[in-house]
């Protein structure tokens, strides 16, 4: 809870709401015109911050500018990323401050370098040219069910060293965990979904410490702080997170950018004639889009920061989407211009918990962009099916991106069977380390 602070600039703001969504990204404009770092009295009041420059100077002092979730009471009462506060579980290392958060970066790191990452581009080609073969002799396609949300799933399932036809399992508890606002009347039931999910997944953790098979379960099961094991309860809520981090915002990000390709027609020939354009364009869908929207923080000391005063306790909203928009820094902001050069966008955050997954959310997308303009170079979105996300407060996202094409041949396998051929080959690797 933030009192409402002298002399702060008060705006009417909350993420959550309808309105956000369709006013978004103008709405930023209005309270940046007033203030960049503007007080909500939203959901017991907090500091929204929207400017890029103030960001990104919060953003370095994680000292002051706490991720720490206070889930049994040991680490003075913080509230972690979520605004409102999300008492039920933790978002893994997200919600850890340094030097605790970099214990696990550490163990992770190795698989999600550059390197690490392409040694999985065959395992995303595969599904990518699997999901499109699935439908390509219909003409017809959902870009989030049928495409989106299945190859970033089976990529995250193959890196934890988990069963990769498990993916359906987690699919829909971790997309309706973040496009159910907290007023919904399905938000109960959603947070029962999450809570199944996260105690199977504790089941997971325990079976891979009996038999464990490589991967980042295996890796966090080994790993260590000061050179004792890491907690069950940080293993377990770290891979929730990484199956929330590997499942939506890529999938957010395909789905923003088809649909906006669809009424830009000339655009989407530009990127399929040019191909160097499909790296900037990558980086403008990711800022513009912004598919991670922000994240909540809570000040750890009485202190100025970008020039404004807070408060011990207070709560800050980093909106990484609206500084994304930020006209100092951006010209035109609201325009996509694809070969925008240079784009320092906040789309994957600043500072200590800037993505880790940065370099597979980079490549899956371009995979997935590339074969749908490849294959279905004149798709047209179904206009009276698309749903976005209800809140796009965490995930600026969609439900369901229907479009129709011209029918084409197939050139492989479907899903089904790629499942069974890749867990084969997975498997097969595993035996091959065993050895
Ligand atoms: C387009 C895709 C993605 C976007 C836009 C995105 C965005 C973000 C953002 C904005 C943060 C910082 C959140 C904050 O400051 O509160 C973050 C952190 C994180 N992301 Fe991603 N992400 C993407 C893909 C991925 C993928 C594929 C993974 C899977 C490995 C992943 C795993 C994580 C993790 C584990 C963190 C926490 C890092 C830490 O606290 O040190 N993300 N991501």
């Amino acid at each position: 809870m933030t009192a409402q602070p002298e002399n702060a600039v008060v705006v009417e703001f909350d993420q959550h709401t309808p309105e956000y969504r369709l006013g978004f990204p103008g709405i930023g404009h209005d309270i940046r015109s007033k203030c960049p770092v503007a007080f909500s009295p939203s959901h017991g009041g907090y500091w929204v911050v929207t400017g890029h420059d103030e960001l990104t100077e919060m953003a370095k002092h994680y000292d002051l500018v706490s991720n720490e979730h206070d889930l049994d009471g040991s680490r003075r009462g913080y509230e972690g990323i979520s605004i409102p506060s999300q008492n039920q579980s933790s978002a893994g290392f997200l919600e850890m401050d340094p030097p605790e958060q970099l214990a696990y970066r550490r163990v992770l790191n190795p698989f999600l370098s550059p390197a690490a990452v392409e040694r999985w581009r065959p395992l995303v080609e595969d599904f990518t040219r699997a999901c499109i073969d699935d439908h390509i002799e219909s003409g017809r396609i959902d870009f989030v069910e049928d495409l989106a949300n299945v190859v970033p799933a089976v990529l995250t399932m193959a890196m934890l060293g988990l069963p990769l036809a498990d993916w359906v399992i987690y699919c829909e508890p971790t997309h309706a965990a973040v496009y159910t606002p907290p007023h919904s009347p399905d938000f109960p039931r959603v947070r029962e979904q999450s809570m199944a999910m996260a105690m199977r997944l504790a089941e997971c953790v325990a079976a891979a410490r009996h038999d464990p098979r490589p991967g980042m379960i295996k890796a966090l099961i080994e790993g260590d702080i000061d050179g004792s094991p890491l907690p069950d309860e940080g293993i377990v809520s770290t891979v929730s997170l990484l199956i929330g981090g590997g499942f939506d915002t890529t999938t957010s990000l395909l789905a923003s950018s088809l649909d906006w390709l669809d009424g830009h027609p000339e655009q989407r020939r530009r990127l399929l004639d040019e191909d160097r354009l499909i790296d900037t364009a990558t980086e403008e869908f990711l800022r513009f889009y912004t598919p991670a929207q922000g994240g909540g923080r809570t000040i750890t000391a009485d202190c100025e920061l970008a020039g404004f005063r807070f408060r011990e306790a207070d709560r800050v909203f980093l909106s990484y989407a609206l500084a994304n928009h930020d006209p100092g820094v951006f010209p035109d902001p609201d325009e996509i211009v694809l070969d925008r050069w240079p784009n320092r966008h906040a789309a994957f955050g600043m500072g200590v918990h800037r993505c880790i997954g940065s370099n597979l959310a980079r490549m899956g997308f371009k995979i997935m962009l590339g074969e749908v303009l490849r294959r279905l170079p004149d798709y047209t979105v179904e206009r009276a099916g698309v749903v976005q996300y209800e809140s796009i407060g965490v995930i600026n996202g969609f439900q369901h991106v229907p479009a129709t094409f011209t029918p084409g041949a197939r050139e492989g396998v479907g899903v089904s069977e790629a499942l069974v051929q890749w867990q084969a080959r997975v498997d097969a690797e595993r035996d091959e380390q065993e050895i």
